[in-house]
């Protein structure tokens, strides 16, 4: 222990006390023993620190902060050190706030194209998310304060989020959904991690030994400080035994009561304690001395300057015909689209910025190009409005070009909210192809967050995807479209011809108390690959305004080198990826896996070897027979590729590895060896699995940790109108174009988070009585909520009366 002398100082219900937190932000204090609050904020995009009062989902207002790009779009810069400066001014924005912990990078693999979070995320692949991540935290770190990587583990799905339980074999747990984790933590060391909502395997994530101890502390070597997401502690007793130190937000007294009486029972014991209070001490402590910010509005100015280029570096290039770009400045351009004008450039929910200044197109219209004239052309609503329409195609036939600025809608992306297609809104679509009826010259600008459909990209000549590009964005496409940089953005993730060629369609979202991950190791392009799935645009993929050509590939046992020169007549840069596969295997694989990339700089005929090292993560695989990473013996395929589809360069290396055992039968799972995954049958997942598979349906009478939406088939007539009322504001709220979010927390949490976020005015006891309500026991319920009340409202004031006397009180 490294706080042993200020532990001595705190009393057992003062140490209980503390591990969790006070209100939506801080947690206990006790300044005469050096003890100081600690400070969190989101988030992953930019410093959501809310000045009044506190709520964990944005409901009020933050201070202004930039927003810059999200991660879905900065992933696709493929660039390390952008990632590690964007970090760092990040962290000096945290810092100027004097906050301590900035709850992100946000590191879940998108599973699944509709996960509603998917706009937070990197990518669909572990090695390239913890890579970024890594160079995040890094960044994060470098100015004293703490970054909180977040959410461990297999958090996949927004439908149920803090009931769902992710069923999955070992393998995939550790290459998929741990990978990323491990890169980020051993690369980046943060000095925070976040638990997710779920269970993992029958365990919430933030209990869950085998998650904590096991592979967190243990496999990757983890030495900071875990926190709960907010409201996601289930036994809290248990979390801190296996490693969780901080309840949050504020769930009041109860949850030092249930420490205390874990102790008591022998559940736990008051090493475990201390040993969370000591991780709590000292990321308070060492995020203490944060950088001193003299002149925030130069850091603003500074930070707008940096969301501008590291939006430049991620917008990618999906097309080009014709090289109608980079645009002709003497050609009539029109500007076409209502995201032309209010720009969509972040998602919604915990990580939704107060941006400080936000680019549009209308500010940034200068002399530079010969616009003709703008125009709305349709409604954020999905409706028609003909004299929108009617005005957007005079213009058009006026223009040599038309720019159309369009995409996904601020209701089709948010936490606590999953997709159910991946179609933009169909007036978007209509005016789109009645605009290329009358000119065929439309470049279309892109806002999404995460992979949309495109089934009408043909009436586009060029189309540029920004993803959410932050508050610079939109002057970032403009130094794009006229060519002052050259396009460089790699699709971070695959895009889908249609959904229905997504792995797991069949699987997602999980409806039922479990969701099942048949699909295995087979996410994005490791399963397109394997499977011969063709994709419109693939992993990896970005175009450029020059091009590159890839040479004299040279590979021994650590490395493969290359030449790549740039063959074209404009300055550029190109992300040269390595991929590794291997044929014949004994195990199931996919065809290739990404293990290296480097981004290179390049002028016109300019030419540069590069190199890229194998590492640990090159060549193993997760034996679940031994149940450690291993590498198997033989001949692998190592590709350079411009994309996970476009590989350039090939040859191959024998590698001498260590696996004994082979895990699996090739007769036993069919599926898998063929990467046939879409419809897994219960006799294959369970050889996968290992095990019988859980029994996920609903029945039977509601448990507290089901969703508040399962009342719908309450007993109760009282809770089946609560429902009814919840899911009637649901709707509406949709129906108005931006979701509320409060509305959608509440629908997707469970009854035990009522009691987990209520600051102390309802308690587990009261919870389990108001469930009992709910499943038609109205007077044992009402009773129970009434006496439940009376009793903490007591047993809370006698906590604070005789125990907490050295706590700062405000
Ligand atoms: C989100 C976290 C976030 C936290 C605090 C939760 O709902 O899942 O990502 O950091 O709220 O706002």
């Amino acid at each position: 222990m490294k706080h042993g002398d200020i532990i001595k100082k705190m009393t057992l219900e003062e140490k209980c006390a503390y591990l969790s937190g006070k209100n939506a932000w801080a947690t206990r204090s006790f300044s005469d023993i050096g003890v100081d609050a600690l400070y969190h904020a989101d988030g992953p995009t930019g410093v959501r620190k809310q000045a009044g009062k506190g709520d964990h989902l944005g409901l009020n207002e933050s201070v202004p902060a930039t927003c810059f790009p999200t991660a879905a779009t900065l992933a696709n810069s493929w660039d390390v050190e952008l990632l590690e400066r964007v970090g760092e001014g990040l962290g000096l924005e945290a810092a100027a706030e004097d906050v301590n912990v900035l709850l992100g990078p946000g590191i879940n693999i998108k599973r699944n194209p509709l996960c509603g979070r998917n706009f937070e995320y990197y990518s669909e692949d572990p090695y390239l998310s913890g890579k970024l991540a890594a160079a995040m935290i890094k960044g994060i770190q470098s100015n004293g304060i703490a970054a909180c990587v977040k959410h461990f583990a297999v958090n996949s799905q927004e439908l149920r989020r803090m009931s769902m339980d992710a069923v999955l074999d070992e393998r995939t747990l550790r290459e998929i959904y741990i990978t990323a984790f491990e890169i980020a933590i051993k690369e980046g060391r943060p000095k925070s991690i976040m638990t997710s909502y779920n269970m993992v395997n029958g365990v919430y994530a933030n209990e869950n030994e085998h998650l904590l101890k096991d592979i967190l502390k243990k496999d990757i070597g983890f030495e900071g400080m875990v926190v709960t997401d907010w409201g996601a502690s289930n036994d809290h007793a248990l979390g801190v035994k296996n490693g969780s130190s901080l309840e949050m937000p504020a769930p009041g007294l109860d949850s030092a009561r249930e420490l205390l009486k874990a102790l008591k029972t022998g559940k736990i014991d008051e090493s475990d304690i201390d040993a969370r209070v000591d991780e709590l001490i000292e990321i308070t402590l060492s995020t203490k001395n944060k950088k001193k910010i003299k002149d925030k509005e130069k850091l603003l100015k500074d930070n707008n300057k940096l969301a501008r280029e590291a939006a430049v570096k991620s917008i990618v290039l999906l097309k080009n015909e014709e090289k109608i770009l980079p645009l002709d400045r003497t050609k009539k351009i029109a500007i076409i689209g209502d995201f032309a004008f209010t720009p969509r450039y972040q998602g919604a929910g915990s990580s939704m910025v107060n941006a400080t200044i936000v680019d549009n197109v209308q500010r940034l219209i200068g002399n530079d190009l010969n616009i003709i004239g703008m125009a709305h052309g349709y409604t954020r609503f999905d409706k028609e409005d003909e004299m929108l329409v009617k005005e957007a195609i005079e213009l058009a036939k006026q223009a040599d070009i038309v720019l159309y600025f369009f995409g996904l809608n601020e209701a089709s992306e948010s936490e606590g909210l999953d997709r159910t297609h991946l179609r933009i809104p169909s007036n978007q679509i209509s005016l789109m192809e009645k605009l290329a009826a009358v000119n065929e010259n439309i470049v279309g600008i892109i806002s999404a967050g995460s992979c949309i459909e495109m089934p009408w990209e043909n009436n586009l000549k060029a189309i540029l995807h920004g993803y959410l590009f932050g508050q610079a964005g939109v002057g970032a496409v403009f130094e794009l479209l006229t060519g002052r940089y050259s396009p460089s953005g790699k699709l971070s993730e695959s895009i889908v011809k249609k959904y229905d060629d997504v792995p797991n369609k069949r699987y997602y979202p999980s409806k039922e108390r479990t969701s099942e991950y048949r699909e295995s190791i087979f996410v994005g392009y490791r399963y397109f690959t394997t499977a011969n799935v063709p994709v419109l645009y693939p992993f990896g993929y970005g175009l450029s305004y020059t091009e590159f050509r890839y040479s004299d590939i040279e590979v021994d046992k650590d490395k493969v080198s290359f030449y790549i020169e740039n063959t074209g007549k404009m300055a550029g840069e190109e992300t040269a990826q390595l991929y590794i596969g291997i044929k014949n295997s004994n195990i199931f694989r996919a065809k290739l896996e990404l293990k290296g990339f480097k981004k290179v700089s390049l002028n016109p005929g300019e030419k540069k070897r590069l190199t890229v090292y194998f590492d640990d993560k090159s060549f193993r695989f997760y034996n679940v027979a031994t149940d450690a990473f291993e590498v198997e013996s033989g001949e692998y395929d190592i590709y350079i590729g411009s994309s996970c589809m476009d590989i350039r360069l090939q040859s191959t290396l024998y590698v001498e590895g260590n696996m004994k055992i082979s895990p699996y039968k090739k007769d036993e799972l069919p599926s898998y060896f063929e990467g046939k995954v879409t419809d897994i049958q219960d006799s294959e997942y369970r050889i996968l699995l290992g095990r019988d598979i859980p029994d996920g349906s609903w029945g039977g009478e509601l448990r507290i940790n089901d969703a508040l939406c399962q009342m719908y088939y309450a007993k109760s007539f009282i809770a089946r109108f609560a429902y009814k009322m919840l899911d009637k504001k649901l709707k509406k709220s949709l129906e108005g174009g931006v979701p509320d979010l409060n509305t959608l927390f509440q629908f997707n949490m469970p009854f035990r988070a009522i009691a987990k976020m209520s600051n102390g005015q309802v308690s587990m006891e009261m919870v389990h009585s108001i469930v009992k309500l709910v499943n038609g026991h109205f007077f044992k319920g009402m009773g129970g909520i009434i006496s439940g009340y009376f009793k903490n409202r007591r047993a809370n004031k006698m906590y604070k009366k005789n125990f907490l006397q050295r706590e700062d009180r405000e």
